[in-house]
């Protein structure tokens, strides 16, 4: 039996829907019927080759990291799934050749957890790698109530679950967005406050209002130690504690603050975690548009050019579809 995966062939071409066989799932290994999934930077650096630097690809490639569907077959030695069951989860791992831009995934059950029944599809397609990073970005820097926490790129996928996880926590969250659609984004997310990361310099903006400094940050934007450590230092009041997603936190230049390179940590535990998250503490899903299967190559423009929250992308039709108003709105 064939499916259709967007599938990269090699480095001099670019990715494509193609018709490929529907894998079967091995020992340890459950076969999901995917429904939804989202772009992430790190898809767009991986379709762009980018990610050679980091990842190997093995030819061709089918593409893609988040998923959420159902358990179609399971394979020798799976436990406690049966078909029909709704999962999600992430494809991770240094080796890029099999992904979930594809009708069927064979997937380790160790990367997937069932969908809590009050999510639905779309927010749990877009819920895996951005989610997961969001959690760990929050361990990083331990806030709990009347914490207050500094999110730079907060409009994003990342900042999105940032945002949420940790207002459900009782924590006040100051989130960078720009006025009109990523303000009004964070601030549905539950950001208390915004800055203008376009316009003002966000360190000093925050320290104008908080002269005692902020509980944490969670640096999302800034690549260079060079940015990082000015910004965590300019916002932080003492005993703070800082996490980057993009390596800029360099121990030697942090004048002795705690800051993390936060790299996500993803198994069955942070899954399930990830879902109790989820069912508790999301109000409203971080997804802003949907996009058919057949327009993904749309869907990666629009995350090029500056996309507000998550991307979900439909992979195949199903009714829970219907059950978000958010995603279903932006429909594209
Ligand atoms: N360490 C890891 O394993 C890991 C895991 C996940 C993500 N990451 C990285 O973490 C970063 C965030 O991921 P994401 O999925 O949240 O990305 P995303 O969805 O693209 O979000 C980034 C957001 O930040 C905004 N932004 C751009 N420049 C900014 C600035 N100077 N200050 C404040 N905000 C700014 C963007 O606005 P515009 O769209 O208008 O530009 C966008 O809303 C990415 O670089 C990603 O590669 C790392």
């Amino acid at each position: 039996m064939s499916m259709r995966a967007y599938q990269l062939e090699g480095f001099d071409s670019r990715p494509r829907i193609v018709d490929v066989p529907r894998p079967t799932p091995g020992e340890g290994e459950v076969l999901v019927q995917v429904r939804a999934s989202s772009v992430n930077p790190l898809d767009a650096n991986i379709a762009g080759g980018r990610a050679r630097r980091y990842k190997q690809y093995v030819f061709p490639a089918i593409l893609g990291t988040d998923f959420a569907g159902v358990v179609a077959e399971t394979g020798p030695g799976v436990t406690g799934l049966s078909p029909g069951d709704r999962v999600f989860g992430l494809v991770h791992g240094n080796i890029v050749r099999t992904g979930s831009f594809a009708e069927f995934l064979a997937v380790p059950q160790d990367q997937l957890a069932a969908v809590p029944a009050t999510v639905d599809d779309p927010t749990a397609g877009v819920l895996g790698l951005a989610g997961v990073t969001a959690a760990c970005c929050l361990d990083a820097v331990r806030v709990g109530e009347g914490d207050t926490l500094l999110v730079v790129g907060g409009s994003g996928g990342v900042g999105s679950f940032a945002t949420q996880f940790a207002a459900a926590q009782g924590v006040q969250v100051i989130a960078t967005a720009r006025p009109g659609p990523e303000e009004d984004h964070v601030r549905k997310m539950g950001a208390a406050e915004t800055v203008d990361w376009a316009a003002e310099d966000v360190a000093l903006t925050v320290r104008g209002r908080h002269p005692d400094g902020v509980t944490a940050v969670i640096d999302l934007i800034d690549r260079d130690p060079a940015a990082f450590t000015p910004l965590v230092v300019g916002t932080l009041a003492p005993g703070g504690r800082a996490a980057s997603t993009l390596r800029a936190a360099d121990p030697q230049a942090m004048q002795g603050i705690p800051a993390v390179n936060v790299r996500p940590e993803v198994n069955a535990r942070v899954l399930h975690r990830l879902a109790e998250l989820a069912e508790h503490s999301l109000q409203d899903s971080p997804a802003t548009a949907a996009y058919d299967f057949d327009r993904i190559d749309a869907a990666f423009e629009a995350l090029a050019a500056g996309a507000v929250g998550k991307l979900a992308l439909r992979i195949s039709s199903a009714s829970s579809w219907a059950r978000s108003p958010s995603a279903a709105s932006g429909s594209r």
